[in-house]
C-alpha cells in the first residue's frame, strides 16, 4: 500500500471530525481576513475630510464587530484543535492496534533477523508521525493554501498592479521549496532509522543488564550507547541544518515583497492613485500573503517525515502473514488421536547449511518418543516443525494421516502442548502464567496442573501463592521453577500431543525426576516427544531417536540401543554414566 493510501484508509473513519476541522479552519481564515478590512474601513473613515459624530458611531460598530470576530475565533480555534487531534490520535491508535495484530500473524521466520526495539519503534514512533500529519501538517497546508488564495483575491481587489509586483519573488520561493523537499526527505528518513537503532540497542542492553554486570562491560556498553545517541544527534542535526539553511532563505525571499510594496506603494500613494487606507490594508494583508509561503515550508517538512514513517509502516504491513483459515482446511472439533509421521523431511534456516535431511519417523498415537543427540544437531528445530513454527523444506509431516498443512494453523496448534527450551514467562501473576495454557480452566484444574508439574509446593510457599507477581522474564524465580511453571502451563492445556524441550541450562533434578517417575501423570493418554539432555530421563521411552549430522543415526528402546556395540547412544550414555559418579565424588 502506498503511504498516502494507508493514511487515507485509516482517516476515513474520522471523516466527521475531519469535516468539522476543515469547516472551522475555513471560518478561521474568513475571520482572519476580516480584521485588516475593518482596519481599512476605520482608517478610511477617520482620514476622510469632515469626519464627525457619524464616524464615532461607525467606530463603535467596528469595535463590537471586532469583539465578535475574536470571540468566534476563540471558539473555532478550540473546535479545530480538538477535532483535529481527535482524528489524529484516533488514527494512531487504530494503526497501532492493526500493526500489533499483524505482527502476531507474521511467521517466526520474520522475527529471526529483527530486533525487538526496531519493531517497537514501528509501533510507537512511526505511528506518532501520523498524528503530526493529520492534526498538524495537513491542516496547516490546507489553511495556508486557502489563506494564500483568498488574500491574493483581496489584494487584487485593492490594487492589481501592486499585487502583481509583490508576486515577483514567489517563483524563487517555490524553487527553494522544491530543492528543500529533495534534500530534506532522505535526511529525516535516516534520522528516524537512527532512532529505531537507538531504541533497539537500548532494549537489548537493558534486557542483558545482568550479563553487562557479570562481564563488567559497563564502560564499553556505555560507549556503544553513547555512539548510538551521538549518531542520532548527528543525523538530527544534519536534517535540521538543512532546514535551518533553508528557512532564512525563504524568509529573505518573501521579505522582498515588502520592499516592493514600500517602494511602489509609496509612489502610488504619493500620486494619489492609492488611498492611504488601502495602503495600510495592503501591508496588513501582505503579511498574510507571505506567511503561508513560509508556513508551507515547515508543514512540508512535517509531511516529509510523516510520509517516511507511513512508508515504513506500509512496508511492515506488506509482510506476508502466516497462512490462516482457508476454506476447506481441517478444523477438528474433537481432539486428534495424535499419530505423527515424518516422511523425508528436510529443513534449513538458510539454503547454504541444511539442518535436517531426509528424516523419516513414525510416532504412534499415545507413545513416548525421546529425541537425543549432540548439541546443535537440530532437535529443537525438528519439533518446531510440528506446530509449524517453521515449514518443512521438503517432505511432509502428517497428523492422524493428514498433512499438517491441511489443518488450520489454529486448530493444529490447539492439538499441541509445548514446553520450549527457553522458558518465557509473562509479566503477571503465577496464576495468569499457568492459565495462559487454558484461560477458562477452573481453579482446581489449575492447581492439579501445578501439582502434576511438581510446582504446587513451591508456589504455595511463596508470600502471595498463586498471586505472586513474576517479572518480565520471571526474574524472581529459579530456572527450575520457571521450567516447572511452563510445564504446568502446558499440562493445563491438556492437548493430545505434548512436546517437552528440556532446558540444557536449568536441568532441574526435580523436573528430571518428574519426567522419570511420573510419566503416567504427565504423559498419560498423550503422544509425547521429549528432548532430553540427561539420558537418564529417557530410559522409559517407547522409542529413542538419536540424531546426528542432520539425520537419524539410530532408533530403538533403551535396552536395544545399549546393546549396539558401536552405537552412538551407548557411547553418549556411558560418558554420562561415568561422569556422574565423578561429579558426585567431587562434591563430597
Ligand atoms: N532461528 C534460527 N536461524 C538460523 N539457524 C538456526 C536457528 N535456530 C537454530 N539454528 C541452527 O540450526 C541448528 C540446529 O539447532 P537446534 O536448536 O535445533 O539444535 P538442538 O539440537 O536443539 O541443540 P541443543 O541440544 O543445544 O538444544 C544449529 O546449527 C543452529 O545454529
Ligand atoms: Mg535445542
Amino acid at each position: 500500500m502506498k503511504p498516502f493510501k494507508l493514511i487515507f484508509t485509516y482517516a476515513l473513519k474520522y471523516r466527521a471530525a475531519l469535516a468539522l476541522t476543515a469547516s472551522s479552519m475555513l471560518l478561521l481564515v474568513g475571520a482572519q481576513l476580516l480584521i485588516p478590512w475593518i482596519v481599512k474601513t476605520l482608517v478610511g473613515a477617520v482620514t476622510a475630510p469632515g469626519a464627525n459624530l457619524d464616524v464615532m458611531n461607525l467606530v463603535r460598530q467596528l469595535t463590537i464587530t471586532v469583539l465578535v470576530v475574536y470571540l468566534a475565533r476563540a471558539g473555532l480555534q478550540f473546535l479545530r484543535s480538538y477535532q483535529a487531534h481527535l482524528a489524529g490520535w484516533g488514527v494512531v491508535a487504530d494503526v497501532r492496534k492493526y500493526i500489533y495484530e499483524h505482527l502476531q500473524r507474521l511467521s517466526l521466520r520474520y522475527y529471526e533477523d529483527k530486533q525487538i526495539g526496531q519493531l517497537m519503534s514501528h509501533v510507537i514512533n512511526d505511528t506518532d508521525l501520523f498524528e503530526q500529519l493529520i492534526a498538524h501538517a495537513l491542516p496547516d497546508v490546507i489553511v495556508n493554501l486557502i489563506t494564500f488564495v483568498a488574500v491574493t483575491a483581496v489584494l487584487f481587489s485593492l490594487n492589481w498592479k501592486l499585487t502583481l509586483l509583490s508576486t515577483i519573488p514567489i517563483p524563487l520561493v517555490l524553487f527553494s521549496l522544491q530543492v528543500y523537499a529533495k534534500r530534506v526527505r532522505p535526511a529525516f528518513r535516516s534520522r528516524q532509522k537512527e532512532l529505531g537503532d537507538l531504541n533497539a540497542t537500548l532494549n537489548d542492553n537493558l534486557s542483558g543488564i545482568r550479563e553487562i554486570k557479570a562481564f563488567t562491560r559497563e564502560e564499553q556498553e556505555a560507549r556503544r550507547i553513547d555512539h548510538r545517541i551521538d549518531s542520532y544527534y548527528q543525523s538530527n542535526l544534519r536534517a535540521l541544518r538543512l532546514m535551518a539553511t533553508f528557512q532564512p532563505f525563504v524568509d529573505f525571499t518573501s521579505s522582498l515583497g515588502t520592499l516592493i510594496v514600500i517602494y511602489f506603494g509609496g509612489q502610488l500613494a504619493l500620486q494619489g492613485s492609492l488611498p492611504i487606507a488601502d495602503l495600510v490594508a495592503f501591508f496588513l494583508y501582505l503579511e498574510m500573503f507571505y506567511a503561508p509561503v513560509r508556513n508551507l515550508s515547515s508543514a512540508w517538512e512535517a509531511i516529509q517525515s510523516s510520509l517516511a514513517g507511513a512508508d515504513r509502516v506500509a512496508g511492515l504491513m506488506a509482510e506476508d502473514e502466516e497462512p490462516h483459515i482457508v476454506p476447506g482446511m481441517l478444523t477438528p472439533t474433537t481432539p486428534v488421536r495424535g499419530e505423527l509421521s515424518l516422511r523425508d523431511v528436510s529443513f534449513s534456516y538458510n539454503p547454504a547449511s541444511p539442518v535436517l535431511e531426509n528424516i523419516n519417523l513414525e510416532i504412534p498415537a499415545r507413545s513416548v518418543v525421546a529425541l537425543v543427540g549432540p548439541t546443535g544437531v537440530g532437535k529443537s528445530t525438528l519439533v518446531s516443525l510440528i506446530p509449524r513454527f517453521h515449514d518443512v523444506g521438503s517432505g511432509s509431516i502428517s497428523l492422524d494421516g493428514h498433512d499438517i498443512r491441511e489443518y488450520t494453523l489454529e486448530s493444529l496448534r490447539q492439538q499441541i502442548s509445548i514446553v520450549l527450551q527457553d522458558v518465557f514467562l509473562f509479566y503477571g501473576t503465577i496464576r495468569e502464567n499457568i492459565l495462559f495454557g487454558r484461560p477458562t480452566a477452573s481453579n482446581e484444574d489449575m492447581i492439579a496442573a501445578a501439582r502434576t508439574a511438581n510446582a504446587h509446593e513451591f508456589i504455595e510457599a511463596m508470600p502471595d501463592g498463586y498471586d505472586t507477581m513474576i517479572g518480565e522474564r520471571g526474574v524472581k524465580l529459579s530456572g527450575g521453577q520457571k521450567q516447572r511453571i511452563s510445564i504446568a502451563r502446558a499440562v493445563l492445556k491438556d492437548a493430545p500431543i505434548l512436546i517437552l524441550d528440556e532446558a540444557t541450562s536449568s536441568v532441574d533434578t526435580e523436573t528430571e525426576l518428574l519426567i522419570q517417575q511420573a510419566p503416567e501423570r504427565l504423559m498419560k493418554g498423550r503422544t509425547t516427544i521429549i528432548i532430553a539432555h540427561r539420558l537418564s530421563t529417557v530410559r522409559s521411552a517407547d522409542k529413542i531417536v538419536v540424531l546426528e549430522e542432520r539425520a537419524i543415526r539410530e532408533t530403538g528402546t533403551h535396552s536395544e540401543l545399549l546393546a549396539r556395540e558401536d552405537g552412538l547412544y551407548r557411547r553418549l550414555y556411558s560418558v554420562q554414566r561415568n561422569l556422574e559418579p565423578l561429579i558426585a565424588a567431587s562434591l563430597n
